[in-house]
């Protein structure tokens, strides 16, 4: 495994993780333990991935047959869009460490930057009979990073970090806070290469995450049905004829050079996958390096804002949030 110190603490990030989205707690208690044993040393789940128990389950059987302990691991999970909000941080922190079964997590991100109304006997967000999401407009990035501060204090959040917010939002961040941002996960895939975004990170010492780094092929059923968003537009990354003559060249796979590429470019890689075959080839990425040449033609394969696929809009309305992030003339729907 190979690590990357995050600026502020000093702490070391794996430079590959495993994603969780779209596992369900049954699936994911036994694929966490199954790349435990493989190496995997960092996971990412959120409190919308309804699966932060299983996990926690799994981390403590590994921890208990003597491999390894809870030191040893990288846990990032998210504070949730019902959740956006000073007065509910400690609030969904504590339930969702007390999921986890663990007393501090490694990073804590802010999902999102918008925020809903949360339904508090479900927590999930409230939705008007229109089949609009309620927004909340009161979202206040300064006062919740605040919160997050006090939390890092009490030492239950090792780190802060952001996810799907854009340039201004994060400066906005960066000029009052007390703890600077360590980490921002986002989008990002050979399609959609987030060069600028990219850029402001590095010049303010922020690790960029890739989330959807083989662009996300489970999504498209997931999205199938979904309010606005139209599958067909969905990329095959892992069917590209560059993609796979490179992969021929190293003799691996399309999967591993899509990863290769990102990781060999300093950025962090979470790619999910809940079959042992695919773990293993997804963590067998350290043992070869593209080309100076191989890395330009992968570069060419990116194709801006409109190479996005998770711009929200199948949370209906959500685009007229003051806080919603993205270009809309862009994303692709
Ligand atoms: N912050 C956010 O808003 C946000 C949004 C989206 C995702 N994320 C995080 O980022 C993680 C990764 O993103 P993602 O899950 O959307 O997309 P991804 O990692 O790009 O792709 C996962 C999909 O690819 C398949 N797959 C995995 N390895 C493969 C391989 N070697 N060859 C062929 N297919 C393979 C998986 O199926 P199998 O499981 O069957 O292998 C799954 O369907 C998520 O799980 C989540 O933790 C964060």
């Amino acid at each position: 495994m190979k690590y990357v110190k995050l600026s502020q603490t000093e702490d070391l990030m794996p430079t590959l993780g495993l994603g969780t989205w779209q596992a369900s707690p049954e699936v994911i208690e036994s694929t966490v333990y199954k790349a435990l044993e493989l190496g995997y040393r960092h996971i990412d789940t959120a409190f919308n991935y309804n699966n932060e128990e299983a996990i926690g389950n799994a981390i403590i059987k590994w921890i208990n047959t003597g491999k390894g302990s809870r030191r040893d691991l990288f846990i990032t999970t998210k504070l949730p869009h019902v959740g956006n909000r000073a007065s509910d941080v400690k609030k969904f922190l504590d339930l969702q460490l007390k999921r986890l079964q663990m007393d501090y997590v490694d990073l804590y991100l802010i999902h999102v930057p918008f925020g809903f109304h949360c339904d508090p006997q479900t927590l999930t967000p409230v939705v008007k009979n229109t089949g609009e999401y309620d927004l909340d407009m009161e979202t206040d990035h300064i006062s919740t990073w605040k919160e997050m501060e006090a939390c890092q204090k009490e030492g239950r959040i090792h780190n802060l970090g952001l996810s799907n917010f854009n340039e201004s939002q994060i400066s906005k961040i960066i000029k009052t806070c007390t703890i600077r941002p360590q980490v921002l996960q986002v989008e990002l895939h050979a399609y959609f290469q987030q060069l600028d975004l990219r850029k402001f990170c590095s010049e303010h010492d922020i690790v960029v995450t890739a989330y959807a780094p083989l662009g996300s092929p489970g999504a498209k059923e997931h999205f199938v049905n979904k309010y606005n968003y139209s599958p067909n537009v969905f990329p095959d990354l892992l069917g590209h004829p560059e993609v796979n003559e490179i992969a021929k060249n190293h003799n691996k796979t399309p999967a591993q050079v899509l990863l290769r590429y990102l990781i060999q470019q300093k950025v962090v890689v979470i790619p999910k996958s809940t079959s042992e075959k695919r773990l293993k080839e997804n963590a067998d990425i350290y043992d070869f390096e593209l080309t100076p040449a191989e890395v330009n033609r992968l570069k060419k394969l990116d194709k801006g804002e409109s190479g996005r696929i998770f711009n929200f809009l199948f949370w209906k309305g959500v685009e007229n949030h003051p806080e919603y992030p993205f270009k809309l003339a862009s994303a692709i729907y």
